[in-house]
């Protein structure tokens, strides 16, 4: 079974890309990065073949889906503050990128899993966020996740095409950078505490998130495609659980040992409150899924980080 995941070389790609290289069902990953944000040395050990170019370039999908049995979408610009910039271009490869990934499906005649986000929730206050809410993106990268969903039914209702749409809440875990263009807290926080510096927190730190560690993520893609599980509505992926910022901060400082301080500055203009998925939709699909307790998947990422630099300082 050939398998192309789309912007495998960014943090959720290669992990997955792990992840389908220990299924024994799955004979040839082939990931399409235009390698913006993502780097192909993540890849190492995988297996995995690395086309370098763009979603955006149809041709080259062509050729690369040709005989593939499914395909993950992943490529985007994940960054809320970049799609503020430039929302065209955010529009570009998340919302005209997925469409021309769904029609080269439709050509290929493969099955499609395709990236979405908790951004599509906004800030409404409703807690836990379920799928059937309306969708209220308060960003250009919110509204292009919604259009990646709303394409994934589309085609799923015009030429019967299987497709899943999955949407992600603050994943974390190995292969995510601190310095990747969406600052995320935890990769910030591990690098931070890590270099004995203090924690940064925006505001109260009283604000939750839902953090989902990569490895549930990632189970759910791989058995998303050798199931071709299908919905037609889009289902969450998360852990289900909320953690404040301050807390998070504690669980940092339990696992290290140590007291960690930490550092407030100005709340960020459009800051989300509090975030917490409903979780339902995905067990029913995937009732094998097991929850990664944040204290260990922290574990794992504080592992990651000290490898990583102990790396970056024998080069
Ligand atoms: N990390 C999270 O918490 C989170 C939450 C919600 C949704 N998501 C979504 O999950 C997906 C993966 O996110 P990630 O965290 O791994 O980000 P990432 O930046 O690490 O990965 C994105 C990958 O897409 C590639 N890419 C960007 N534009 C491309 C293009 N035009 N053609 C080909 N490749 C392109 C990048 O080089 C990168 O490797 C994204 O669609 C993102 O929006 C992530």
């Amino acid at each position: 079974m050939k398998i192309v995941v789309t912007g495998g070389a960014g943090f959720i790609g290669a992990n997955l890309c792990g992840e389908l290289s220990r299924r024994p069902e799955v004979s040839q990953v082939v990931v399409l990065d235009d390698l913006s944000s993502g780097r192909a040395e993540n890849l190492q050990g995988t297996g995995a073949d690395i086309v370098k170019g763009s979603i955006l370039d149809r041709p080259l999908l062509e050729d690369t889906l040709a005989g593939a049995a499914a395909v993950v979408h992943l490529a985007a610009r994940p960054s809320v503050a970049m799609s503020v910039a430039d929302p065209e271009g955010c529009h570009e490869v998340n919302a005209t990128g997925t469409l021309r990934v769904l029609e080269a499906c439709r050509l290929a005649g493969a099955y499609a899993v395709v990236a979405s986000s908790c951004a599509v929730y906004g800030d409404r206050p409703d807690n836990p966020k379920h799928e059937d809410l309306p969708a209220l993106p308060l960003s250009p990268y919110g509204a292009g996740k919604l259009a990646t969903e709303a394409y994934a039914q589309a085609y799923a209702a015009s030429f019967g095409m299987r497709t899943l749409a999955l949407r992600f809440f603050n994943v974390y875990g190995p292969f995510q950078a601190a310095d990747h263009v969406y600052a995320a807290v935890i990769p910030a926080f591990a690098d931070r505490a890590l270099r004995g510096e203090p924690l940064l927190i925006h505001g109260d730190g009283l604000q939750t998130r839902d953090f989902t560690y990569v490895g549930t993520v990632v189970r759910v893609l791989a058995d998303a495609v050798l199931r071709q599980v299908v919905s037609d509505a889009p289902v969450n992926v998360a852990q289900g659980s909320r953690t404040s910022l301050l807390e998070l901060a504690a669980e940092f400082g339990r696992i290290l040992d140590r007291p960690l301080p930490v550092e407030h500055l100005p709340a960020r203009e459009g800051d989300i409150r509090d975030s917490r998925a409903s979780c339902e939709r995905l067990h029913r699909l995937f009732p094998d899924l097991e929850r990664v307790p944040l204290e260990t998947g922290l574990r794992r990422t504080l592992s990651w980080f000290r490898r990583s630099a102990a790396e970056e300082a024998r080069a």
